[in-house]
């Protein structure tokens, strides 16, 4: 077998071919053969300012240019304070701070730790007890694996961290089960506004509000995984404003800098930032190498930049009801059993009793005809760059109609 010497993501070890992307522009991509994309994942669910922006490009490199070196103590940079201030500023936590790392994965294991640090800090040391919804994606490092809500991405890891439980993803009252039983000896809840890669679900009325008051009924902390939704996605800077719920973490990455550079963090609310505050010698022991790095900083400031000036937070409102209405009407007339989603994020389920292999089938034959999106168990998920026009997404619509015809 002749595998490529890449270990791919999320791929068949076995596998031997790839399609090889070589150029990507606006919300096109282009194979190594010639092959034009319209990319309807904005690669994966990041993307939103769209490909080759020069704005964000020529910021990057200007920062190299200036020089680049850490932020642990006793260090500080001009351009990554300035970052963090940018990001608080569009955040629903202004007041807040904010940590800085390379992933989404990397910020979901952040705000476990620091979940459990607030707690053993307010001195509650049995507060260990991470509650998840099923359906839910946190990332592949260990804490975001035990998180996981798709038991396939849990497998064959060994033991994973213990103390989290997960509930149901629509019933609210599974949530309230969970805080009647264990109560005190939970430190928190983590959830996906709208779930992404479990299918994008938009949460059930009042999930999140009767969230929010389980966790500050029973002094826990919300923890909203925004990696997806964060950055305009859900037709507001963040889902927290879009649901209006504020939570006491925020977890980021993707759309925070349209995957110019690799950075995610998390918002560290007022309350939360009091705590670890508190005392002037504690230390906080959690950071990476690259965290904060300017390159990523100057990413990230001008690509929010671009999201403000292009008017893409509005956008989305504006790509959702184009989604809205062409796939319910694919709905309305049989071809579709449903259609979920809000802004910039959508999935198409397909008819009922499709099999996971029929929907990457039907993922393969629109790639061949110029159309990305990605398989999901019997759905296929949009999350396109929010540059994408009125046309792009009615040819998106129109070969997936013709491709299930
Ligand atoms: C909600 C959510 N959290 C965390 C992650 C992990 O992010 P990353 O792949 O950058 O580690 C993802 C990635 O898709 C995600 O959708």
């Amino acid at each position: 077998m002749n595998t490529p010497r890449l270990l791919h993501p999320f791929a068949k070890p076995a596998k031997d071919s790839f399609r090889s992307l070589v150029r990507a522009e606006g919300v096109r991509v282009w194979d190594d053969t010639g092959r034009e994309y319209i990319d309807g994942l904005g690669s994966l669910w990041y993307c939103q300012v769209g490909y080759g922006r020069t704005e964000v490009i020529e910021a990057i490199e200007r920062e190299l240019r200036v020089g680049h070196y850490n932020v642990f103590d006793p260090w500080a940079n001009p351009i990554t304070e300035q970052a963090a201030e940018r990001i608080a500023e569009v955040s629903p936590m202004p007041d807040g701070r904010v940590f800085l790392c390379c992933s989404g994965s990397e910020s979901v294991d952040t705000a476990f730790k620091i979940t459990r640090l607030t707690a053993q800090l307010k001195g509650e040391p049995d507060r260990q007890i991470m509650l998840t919804r099923g359906r839910g994606y946190h990332g592949v490092n260990m804490a975001g694996t035990s998180l996981q809500g798709i038991a396939p991405n849990r497998e064959n890891w060994g033991d994973l961290v213990p103390h989290v439980i997960e509930i149901d993803p629509d019933d609210i009252e599974s949530a309230a089960r969970a805080f009647a039983e264990h109560g005190e000896r939970i430190a928190g809840v983590i959830c996906e506004p709208v779930q992404g890669a479990g299918g994008v679900h938009p949460p059930t009325d009042d999930y999140l509000r009767r969230l929010r008051e389980l966790c500050t009924k029973s002094g826990a902390l919300l923890v909203l995984d925004e990696v997806i939704c964060g950055f305009g996605r859900t037709g507001s800077w963040f889902a927290s404003h879009t649901y209006d719920v504020t939570p006491d973490l925020i977890t980021f990455a993707k759309g925070v800098t349209s995957g110019y550079q690799p950075v995610g963090g998390v918002i560290v609310s007022r309350g939360v930032c009091d705590v670890l505050e508190a005392a002037p010698d504690y230390i906080f022991r959690h950071g990476y190498t690259y965290s904060g790095h300017p390159a990523g900083a100057a990413a990230a400031i001008a690509n929010i930049d671009l999201i403000e000036s292009d008017g893409l937070v509005e956008r989305a409102n504006g790509i959702g009801e184009r989604f809205s209405a062409g796939l319910n009407a694919l709905v309305g007339d049989g071809r579709l059993a449903e259609a979920r989603g809000v802004g910039g994020v959508w999935a198409a389920k397909l008819p009922e009793g499709t099999e996971p292999h029929e929907t990457i089938a039907i993922r393969d034959a629109m790639l061949d005809k110029g159309v990305i999106c990605r398989p999901i168990g019997d759905s296929l998920g949009f999350c396109p760059p929010l540059v994408i026009s009125d046309a792009d997404i009615d040819t998106m619509i129109d070969v997936l109609s013709d491709t299930i015809d």
